[in-house]
């Protein structure tokens, strides 16, 4: 049996959704001290859409691919969804990781989370200086 699953392999090589996006509304940047590597999302919210989402991953081919599938699940959809998006959905989005590379899927996981902690951060400090 193949190590990794085509999804995998098909993500690692042609990542979806990778770059920048200037004006953000959410950034979130996590890292693995263990492994070194290093995953930072992107947001652009809209009416509490995420209307656009790309990713930067300075990591192995696992946490490239699990960016990569994280961010065609939450894409389009409301904030609250993808605060619920586990690392465990984004594995089996990707037809399974082999367990050593489970924390891998951990890293978008929580990228995705400091990115929303962000936005929520920014909007509420925006509310503020309305009144
Ligand atoms: Fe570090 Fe995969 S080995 S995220």
């Amino acid at each position: 049996m193949a190590l990794y699953s085509e999804k995998v392999m098909d993500h690692f090589r042609n990542p979806r959704n990778v770059g920048v996006i200037e004006d953000a509304n959410g950034v979130g940047e996590v890292g693995n001290l263990k492994c070194g590597d290093i995953m930072k999302m992107y947001l652009k919210i809209e009416d509490d859409i995420i209307s656009d989402v790309k990713f930067e991953t300075f990591g192995c081919g696992s946490a490239i691919a699990s960016s990569s599938m994280a961010t065609e699940l939450i894409k389009g959809q409301p904030v609250e969804k993808a605060r619920e998006l586990t690392n465990q959905a984004v594995a089996e989005a990707l037809d399974g990781l082999p367990d050593y590379k489970m924390h891998c899927s951990v890293l978008a996981e929580e990228a995705i989370i400091a990115a929303l902690d962000d936005y929520e951060k920014k909007s509420s400090v925006s509310d503020l200086s309305d009144k």
